[in-house]
C-alpha cells in the first residue's frame, strides 16, 4: 500500500550548511505523529520541504503517491497539505473572518461557490466554530490574546480543507491549560479525519497527542518509534531531553 506521505531521502543545505541529511519519513493516513529535536534541528526546514515554502536539495515528497515536490505551496495546499507557522502570520488588517476568506477563496475554489459571499461566510464561521473562535470573528489580529492568535493560524490551514495539517510548534507560549484546549481542538481534527504532524517542545503535549514519535538531531532522524520507545531511547536522552 502507498504510504500517505512519504520524505524520500530529503537533503537540503543553506549555503553548504546541511539541515536536513537523508531524512526518511512515512505518515500513514489518519496518524498523529508528533516531531521533536533540539533547537536548530531541522524541524521547521523539514516542515518548509514538505509544504513548499523550500525546494529539496535531493529526494523527493510523495503524497498520496505522487511526487509533490517541485509543486508551488499553494499546489501543495490544493492537493491537500496545510500547515501552520511558528510564528503566526495573519493578515493584520482584516479581521478574523476575513483571515479566512483568503484560503476559502483561493485554495477552496470550486469546492465552495467563492463567488457567492454568504456561502463563503458560512463556511468561515463553521471554521471559526470548530477552533472556538466563533466569538471574536470581527476582532482584528492584533486585538488578540496569544491562544486567540494559535487559533487562528489553525483556522486559516483548515479553512484549506486538508488531509494532512502540519503544525509548528501550535502551543508555543500558552499557559498548561490553553495548550491543552489546542490540543482538544487538534483531537477533534484528526477524530474527523485530518493526519496531524505535530512539531512540538511541550512533551506533556506531545506525549498526549502522539501515536508515534520521530525525533530529529542535527538534520538526521535519530529515532522513530512509539512515544514511550522514544522518551527511554539513550540517544534521544542525551541529544534531547537532557539526560
Ligand atoms: N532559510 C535559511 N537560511 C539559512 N539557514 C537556515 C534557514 N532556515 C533554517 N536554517 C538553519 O537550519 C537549521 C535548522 O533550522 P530549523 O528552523 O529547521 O530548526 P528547528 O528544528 O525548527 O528549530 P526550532 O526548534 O528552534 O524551531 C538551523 O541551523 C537554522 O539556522
Ligand atoms: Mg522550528
Amino acid at each position: 500500500m502507498t504510504a500517505f506521505l512519504n520524505v524520500q531521502d530529503v537533503t537540503k543545505t543553506f549555503f553548504g550548511f546541511t539541515a536536513l541529511s537523508n531524512v526518511n519519513l512515512n505518515v500513514a493516513s489518519g496518524e498523529r505523529l508528533g516531531l521533536i529535536g533540539p533547537n536548530g534541528s531541522g524541524k521547521t526546514t523539514l516542515i518548509n520541504c514538505i509544504s513548499g515554502a523550500l525546494e529539496v536539495d535531493t529526494g523527493q515528497i510523495v503524497f498520496e503517491g505522487s511526487s509533490i515536490s517541485k509543486l508551488a505551496p499553494h499546489q501543495r495546499a490544493k492537493t491537500g497539505v496545510a500547515r501552520t507557522f511558528q510564528i503566526p502570520q495573519p493578515f493584520h488588517s482584516m479581521s478574523v473572518v476575513e483571515n479566512l476568506m483568503v484560503p476559502l477563496e483561493y485554495i477552496v475554489h470550486g469546492l465552495i461557490d467563492a463567488s457567492n459571499e454568504e456561502s463563503v461566510y458560512c463556511e468561515a464561521s463553521e471554521i471559526l466554530s470548530r477552533v472556538r473562535l466563533d466569538d471574536r470573528r470581527h476582532a482584528h489580529p492584533g486585538d488578540l490574546s496569544q491562544v486567540e492568535l494559535r487559533k487562528l493560524e489553525l483556522a486559516r490551514a483548515i479553512a484549506a480543507r486538508p488531509k494532512l495539517l502540519i503544525c509548528d510548534e501550535a502551543m508555543a507560549g500558552l499557559a498548561m491549560k490553553e495548550v491543552n484546549e489546542i490540543l482538544d481542538i487538534l483531537l477533534e481534527l484528526n477524530s474527523a479525519g485530518i493526519t496531524i504532524v505535530m512539531i512540538e517542545h511541550i512533551m506533556q503535549a506531545v506525549m498526549r497527542f502522539s501515536q508515534r514519535i520521530v525525533c530529529l538531531t542535527a538534520g538526521r532522524i535519530i529515532c522513530d518509534d512509539l512515544p514511550e520507545n522514544v522518551m527511554a531511547n539513550p540517544e534521544v536522552r542525551r541529544a534531547y531531553l537532557g539526560s
